[in-house]
């Protein structure tokens, strides 16, 4: 087995890891490091506004002369019920009131703000872009491959691997449902559900149906899941939760320390937080919000109606009512600096193959 294929002769880099974007906890400083260290490094900007994008892609230009990713978020069509918004403002008064909150004002024009972002990382040199929640219009596809950028696409499923595929996606991530955070998905199984397929069984179903390199994600924090990975069919992986952890993510002290306390049963897969289905650890907000699960707004909605409530708790110090997202493999999960966690993957995974 060789850590040199097509994804790291595609992307320029030195072994086929990937950190994710993780929205709201990378830092320039997680990213450069991870380019730096021979990896790829991936700026979260799924929240960003057009101005903290430029700052953090400069940053990350200043701390590295390697390839970097910036993955966004895919805008989604929703919809917006008043009345599906006034219910639910109802049954977040109790911890508004409790935090001392206002009821927010809700934006759902993501369509805007993602344009621009496209147009800032073709200005910028971006050399790879990831995608998340679906696959953006073929213009924005053209556009960015004309200026020979590389584009990388999230699949839960076979289906979806193969849309991306066609929709001409350089790579698609396999991401299986131990993955933390949101779920990528942009179709729904039986029950209006999103499909939730471990990533053992993902990844080689994926590489079997599409003829891009695959990236698998879900569980993987150390050089036994790459290597897995590779067995199944993957070309690299790409991990999250493992790099949540290290001393240059943003992630809070109290974050990394639940996660760190945290056991391989402790997480589930739900939308109260954003309105679209995330896996992270129970908590109090998910046990008491779960029972309306049939009446939570779409994303971005109920994303901004929780919005407050989860900063507040956090800032106060508390994880009762805060998203900890996190994958299924907390146990594995280390408090060490990003170089030292690319060094220990890279290093173990040459000494087993
Ligand atoms: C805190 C956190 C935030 C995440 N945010 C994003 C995101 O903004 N965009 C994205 O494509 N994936 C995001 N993900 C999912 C990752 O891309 C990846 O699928 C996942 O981390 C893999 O599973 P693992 O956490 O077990 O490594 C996030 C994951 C975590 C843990």
């Amino acid at each position: 087995m060789k850590l040199t294929n097509d994804v790291t002769e595609k992307l320029g880099i030195r072994y086929p890891i990937i950190q994710a974007g993780m929205a709201g906890s990378t830092t320039p400083e997680l990213v450069a490091t991870v380019s730096n260290s021979g990896g790829l490094g991936t700026i979260g900007a799924g929240y960003f506004t057009t101005d903290k994008l430029d700052q953090e892609i400069t940053h990350v230009q200043e701390l590295t002369d390697l390839p970097f990713a910036v993955n966004l978020f895919v805008p989604s069509d929703k919809l917006y019920l008043p009345e599906k918004v006034e219910k639910m403002n109802a049954w977040l008064r109790p911890y508004r009131r409790a935090l001392n909150l206002e009821e927010p004002t809700v934006n759902i024009s993501e369509e805007e703000q993602f344009n621009t972002a496209i147009e800032l990382l073709i200005e910028k040199n971006v050399p790879i872009v990831s995608f998340t929640f679906g696959i953006p219009d073929g213009a924005i596809i053209d556009k960015l491959k004309q200026n020979h950028m590389k584009l990388i696409g999230t699949a839960t499923s076979v289906e979806e691997a193969i849309a991306n595929e066609q929709a001409g996606m350089d790579m698609v991530i396999a991401q299986g449902s131990e993955a933390g955070g949101h779920r990528g998905s942009f179709t729904y199984v039986a029950g209006d559900q999103v499909p939730l397929v471990g990533t053992m069984s993902l990844v080689p179903q994926i590489v079997d149906a599409v003829n891009i390199p695959v990236i698998a994600a879900g569980g993987i924090m150390d050089a036994r899941g790459l290597i897995a990975s590779m067995v199944l069919g993957a070309k690299g992986a790409q991990l999250g939760t493992a790099f949540l952890t290290t001393e240059e993510s943003g992630a809070s002290t109290l974050y990394k320390n639940a996660i760190q306390e945290s056991k391989e049963t402790d997480t589930v897969v739900t939308k109260v937080f954003s309105g679209k289905p995330a896996r992270g650890i129970d908590n109090d907000f998910i046990h008491n919000m779960n029972r309306y699960d049939d009446d939570i707004p779409d994303y971005p909605i109920q994303n901004q109606l929780t919005n407050a409530i989860r900063k507040a708790s956090a800032q106060n110090g508390d994880t009762k009512w805060t998203h900890l997202w996190s994958g299924q493999s907390p146990r594995l999960a280390r408090a060490v600096s990003a170089s030292t966690l690319m060094q220990q993957i890279i290093r173990h995974t040459e000494t087993l193959i």
